[in-house]
């Protein structure tokens, strides 16, 4: 039998969202990544594995062919640049916005605006855009933060409820981008292994279909 497709995948929020999704399509994983340590999982199909990674790395493995697909929020795409990977679905899961964030006064500063974040790449393209210059500071996480013991100014983040705002005092600003999670595939394996890819793709697109 030939080699099993390999869908990449994060866990948490996109597992649990994507789940609903694979079992539209009969597709069903023989372990969780909640309980389970194991990185490359069964599903009840041969010829489909899921391999478990952090969500930014999932644009990286799909680029290389490491994983054949890849679930991976729009947001994750933006900071991954080049034209490396196929993105012929949105998966209509995982919606939030990217906002500019603050307090709601702020004293102004001397010099440019500092933006903390770790979507560099979009917070840039998004000041570039409108001409202003800022500087941007590179965060891993937990950006409702910066803005309260004064790193910087405003952050860029995802925002869904608010309550991460709220909790932390801040409100949100200006509307960067809407984000929902994208199929995403090698363009290798949509060649060598047009069949399979196409046929689950569109099993994916079915499911998106049903659920909405
Ligand atoms: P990470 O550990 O990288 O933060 P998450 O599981 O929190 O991973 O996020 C994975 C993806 O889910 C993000 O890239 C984004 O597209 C989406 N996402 C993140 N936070 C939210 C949220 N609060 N509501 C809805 N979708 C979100
Ligand atoms: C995400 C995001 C915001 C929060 C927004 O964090 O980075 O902090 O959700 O959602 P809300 O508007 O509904 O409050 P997440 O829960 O993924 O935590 P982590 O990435 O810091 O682990
Ligand atoms: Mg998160």
């Amino acid at each position: 039998m030939a080699e099993p497709l390999k869908l990449a995948i994060s866990k948490g929020r996109i597992f649990e969202e994507t789940l609903p999704l694979l079992a539209s399509a009969d597709i069903y994983p023989r372990e969780d990544p909640k309980t389970s340590r194991k990185l490359v999982l069964d599903t009840n199909r041969e010829d489909l594995k899921l391999v478990i990674i952090r969500a930014a790395d999932v644009p990286t493995y799909v680029e290389y062919g490491a994983a054949d697909f890849g679930v991976a929020g729009k947001d994750v795409l933006l900071e991954h640049p080049g034209d490396g990977l196929y993105e012929p679905l949105d998966l209509r899961i995982a919606h939030c916005r990217m906002m500019v964030a603050g307090k709601s006064e702020m004293t102004p500063r001397a010099g440019h605006l500092r933006i903390a974040t770790k979507y560099v790449r979009s917070t840039r393209r998004f000041y570039a855009e409108r001409g202003e210059q800022v500087e941007v500071i590179k965060l891993y996480g937990s950006m409702e933060l910066a803005p309260l013991v004064g790193l910087a100014d405003r952050i860029v983040d995802l925002v869904d409820t608010g309550s991460t705002l709220r909790a932390n005092g801040l409100v949100p600003l200006e509307h960067i981008a809407d984000i929902s999670s994208r199929l995403v595939i090698n363009k290798a394996s949509m060649k060598m292994r047009h069949q399979p890819v196409k046929k689950f793709t569109r099993l994916m697109a079915e499911a998106v279909e049903k659920l909405h």
